[in-house]
């Protein structure tokens, strides 16, 4: 392993190394200040924008360290343009709601280059890696190969390209799994005696299907805390690959993408009332089918109703709360709850939104939903703090939410969501939920807060019923104030 060492000025150390060394303690701040900015909803588009401004001062500093040779440039060039090109098409083309497909994606590029860099380290630099170096070389294949294949499965699951095999659910998959590791564990003890031997490959495809086995048996509800684990993975396979090309910049990069998607895994796994472990191993949640499709379930005591009873609700509200979950994303509603929102506002109503942690289908995905159509970061309330609101709420709408809303994770021990934390909505005076059938939400299971006695359905798109809501309560004079 080669780390550069920073000579005394003075002795023989260039202007431009100086230089990049500084670029890259700038990028290392900048991108600490981008990570921290990102915990909140309101600095968390520009510390974005500098997260990705660290990253091009990286490679600017890389490049100004290494001094390619012209060709190199060409190739450099080349392959920038090609990625850049297609993260800019990707980024731009993705809907929201499959974002954590592309996450997947993109955390399974970051595992197959760190998996490359070590790969062709070991293969044409071993000679000169020390002990250190080549025990990195085995981390970032090992960890890159499982993040790759790993985060490979996870996507094609989420895009519905892939099902849970039936062996998978079965003790079998221990089985192999275990024999998958403990051949991962003999080519890690003799590869560093010889990097480009054969043990590199038995490592190479035994982590591989490693990665794919591990994922494969995980479904359902499970799934989002697998990726933001294979986030923390990609993270540790650069630091490791930071190691072996001696990059301080990549190890402190990796470092910290490792401990962010760890410590998201943890926070999870919390919300959905998960053990890691069970995770892991316990394989698919529930029946899991993806919401928008979900099979109709059986119920017996159903109340609907029209958008024009629940205006009169409204109307005659003093506190409202609104529950977003994936249906809102679906149907792009968004636009139309805030327009609700205001004219409730211009009433007199004290409007919130309650944010359940797992709402939708990514990590705070409520919060960028509902930020796109400016709703105050003030008004969107945690579960925890909300929860004991609802008894003082005169009227909640359920908007495309299902399983953040289910009674039964409280009440009933065999329900597969039983423990995971949820919007205690069945406390409220009244209840609207809005959806398009009586449909399954993510878990694919009953809701039996469509059958209490102070619900009633309110079936349809979210926008459309929003916006015949919206009509109905100016036909009662309701958003005068705001139309003048
Ligand atoms: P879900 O339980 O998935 O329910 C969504 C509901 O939206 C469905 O029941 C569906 O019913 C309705 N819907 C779909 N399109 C609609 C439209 N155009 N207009 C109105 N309603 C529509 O959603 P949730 O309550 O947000 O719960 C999230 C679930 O996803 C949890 O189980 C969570 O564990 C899981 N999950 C979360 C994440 C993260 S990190 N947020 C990631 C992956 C999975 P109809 O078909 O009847 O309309």
């Amino acid at each position: 392993m080669d780390i550069p060492a920073l000579d005394l000025p003075g002795i023989d150390t260039s202007v431009m190394e100086i230089f990049s060394y500084a670029i890259d303690l700038v990028a290392v701040l900048l991108l600490a200040l981008g990570i921290k900015g990102l915990s909140k909803v309101r600095s968390a588009r520009s510390a974005n924008s500098l997260a990705a401004l660290a990253m091009a001062l990286a490679v600017a500093g890389l490049l100004i360290q290494l001094q390619p040779a012209p060709i190199t440039w060409l190739w450099i060039g080349i392959g920038t343009a090609a990625g850049g090109l297609a993260g800019l098409i990707t980024a731009q083309r993705v809907p929201m709601t499959a974002m954590p497909e592309t996450v997947a994606l993109f955390n399974g590029c970051g595992g197959m280059a760190s998996l490359l860099v070590a790969l062709g380290v070991a293969l044409f630099q071993s000679d000169s890696t020390d002990l250190v170096g080549r025990i990195s070389i085995v981390v970032s294949v090992f960890v890159g190969a499982i993040t790759f294949s790993g985060s490979i499965v996870a996507m094609a699951k989420l895009q519905g390209w892939l099902d849970t095999p039936g062996w998978t659910q079965g003790s079998i998959r221990h089985v192999v799994n275990i024999s998958l590791a403990v051949l991962c564990l003999g080519s890690a003890i003799i590869l560093p005696g010889d990097p480009a031997g054969i043990s590199l490959w038995v490592l190479v495809v035994a982590s591989s299907l490693l990665g794919v086995g591990v994922t494969l048996s995980i479904g359902g509800a499970d799934m989002p805390v697998v990726i933001s684990l294979l986030n923390s993975y990609s993270g540790v396979a650069a630091a490791a690959a930071g190691f072996v090309v001696g990059s301080q910049l990549l190890i402190v990069a990796g470092a910290m993408v490792g401990a962010a998607g760890l410590i998201l895994t943890q926070v999870m796994c919390t919300a959905m009332n998960r053990s890691l472990v069970s995770v892991l191993f316990g394989g698919a949640l529930g029946v899991a089918k993806p919401a928008g499709g979900g099979e109709q379930v059986g119920y017996t005591r159903i109340t609907s109703c029209s958008a024009e009873e629940c205006a009169m609700a409204l109307e005659n509200a003093e506190r409202v709360v609104f529950v977003p979950g994936y249906g809102l994303a679906v149907a792009q509603a968004q636009h139309a709850l805030r327009e609700l929102a205001k004219v409730l506002e211009t009433n007199g109503t004290e409007v919130s939104y309650a944010i359940h942690p797992v709402a939708g289908r990514m990590p705070g995905h409520m919060n960028v939903l509902l930020a796109e159509a400016d709703v105050p970061y003030e008004q969107l309330i945690e579960m925890d703090t909300i929860n004991p609101e609802f008894p003082r709420t005169d009227v909640v709408i359920v908007l495309g939410a299902n399983d953040v809303v289910n009674p039964d994770a409280k009440t009933d021990p065999s329900s597969p969501l039983y423990g995971m934390p949820v919007l205690e909505v069945d406390q409220a005076r009244q209840v609207f939920v809005v959806k398009r059938s009586l449909g399954a939400g993510y878990a694919g299971i009953a809701n039996a807060l469509f059958e209490l006695p102070q619900t009633a359905m309110v079936f349809g798109d979210a926008k459309a019923v929003l916006n015949s809501l919206l009509s109905e309560l100016r036909e009662l004079g309701v958003g005068r104030k705001v139309a003048a």
